[in-house]
C-alpha cells in the first residue's frame, strides 16, 4: 500500500473517522536548499530590557541582530537567559524537520517529551501531527516544525503575553532565516500570536497574511492535535483544511 495512503488510513483511524474511497495524495516534494553555513557565534544579549513581568522583571530581550544562520540563531537560543523559563524547563525546543521545506508548522510550546528530547512535536500531539501532516503526503523532509515558546512552561500552563513577547525574537528571526512559503499555525495561541486574531473555532482554515522581516507568509490556522483528540467532532473540519493545505502546497 501506498506509504501516503496508509498515513491517511492510519490518521482517520486515529481520529475515529470511517471515510471509504479515499485516493491517496500525490506527493508534495520539498525544494530543498542547502542549509546556510555558520559564520560566527551570535552576539549577547543587548541591554534592551525585556517586557518586564514575573518571570521576565530583571531579563535582557535577545539581539538577534547579528544572527544570520539558522545554527547561530539555535546557540543564541541556547545561551540566552529566559529567567524561569529556562530554570524550569531542560532545555530550548529548537526545531525539528527539514529547514530548507516549503512549510514551517509554528505550535504552540514544548510538552515533557520535547523537553526531554529538545525537539518540537515529538510526544503524542505530535505524533498525530505527523499523521495528520503525512495524510496528505508531508513527511518530515516536508516540513520544518519550531513553536511560539521555546522553553517548557512549568506544568504545561498556557502562555501569557510575557512569555510571548519573551520569545518572540526568536520566532521572528527564526521565520527570516528559514524562508518558508507557507506557516500552518498549530493551535489558537499560535495563530493569535502571529496573526493577532483570536478564536480558532471560527479561523481555523482561513488563510491569513503575515508579515515578518518585510516578507508577507500566507498562513493558515489549524486545529491542535490536543484539541482533536478532546473533541473527535471536529476531525473533518482539520481534514478539510489539511486538502485546503495541500492545495496551496502544490500551487506554489
Ligand atoms: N509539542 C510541541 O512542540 N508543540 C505543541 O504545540 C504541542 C506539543
Amino acid at each position: 500500500m501506498d506509504a501516503a495512503l496508509r498515513s491517511l488510513l492510519d490518521w482517520y483511524a486515529e481520529m475515529g473517522v470511517d471515510v471509504p474511497n479515499v485516493p491517496p495524495a500525490k506527493p508534495v516534494r520539498a525544494k530543498i536548499r542547502p542549509l546556510a553555513k555558520t559564520a560566527s557565534r551570535s552576539q549577547p544579549a543587548s541591554p534592551q530590557a525585556a517586557k518586564s513581568n514575573t518571570h521576565t522583571a530583571q531579563l535582557k530581550a535577545p539581539d538577534l541582530s547579528k544572527v544570520r544562520t539558522l545554527d547561530e540563531l539555535r546557540e543564541a537560543m541556547q545561551a540566552y537567559d529566559a529567567g524561569a523559563l529556562s530554570d524550569t524547563a531542560r532545555q530550548p525546543v529548537f526545531a525539528r524537520g527539514n529547514p530548507d521545506a516549503d512549510l514551517m508548522v509554528i505550535g504552540e510550546a514544548p510538552g515533557r517529551e520535547e523537553d526531554i528530547q529538545g525537539k518540537p512535536f515529538i510526544g503524542p500531539a505530535g505524533q498525530l501531527l505527523d499523521r495528520m501532516l503525512g495524510a496528505i503526503a508531508l513527511g518530515e523532509d516536508d516540513f520544518y516544525a519550531t513553536n511560539v515558546i521555546n522553553w517548557r512552561l512549568p506544568k504545561n500552563r498556557n502562555p501569557t503575553a510575557e512569555d510571548l513577547a519573551l520569545c518572540r525574537p526568536f520566532l521572528e528571526k527564526h521565520i527570516e532565516l528559514a524562508q518558508p512559503k507557507v506557516l500552518l499555525l498549530v493551535g489558537g495561541i499560535s495563530m493569535t500570536a502571529l496573526t493577532g486574531v483570536t478564536g480558532i473555532m471560527k479561523n481555523h482554515g482561513e488563510w491569513q497574511d503575515v508579515t515578518i522581516a518585510d516578507k508577507t507568509y500566507p498562513t493558515l490556522p489549524l486545529y491542535h492535535p490536543a484539541f482533536l483528540l478532546r473533541r473527535p467532532e471536529l476531525k473533518k473540519d482539520a481534514w478539510r483544511d489539511l486538502l485546503n493545505l495541500r492545495e496551496k502546497l502544490l500551487s506554489l
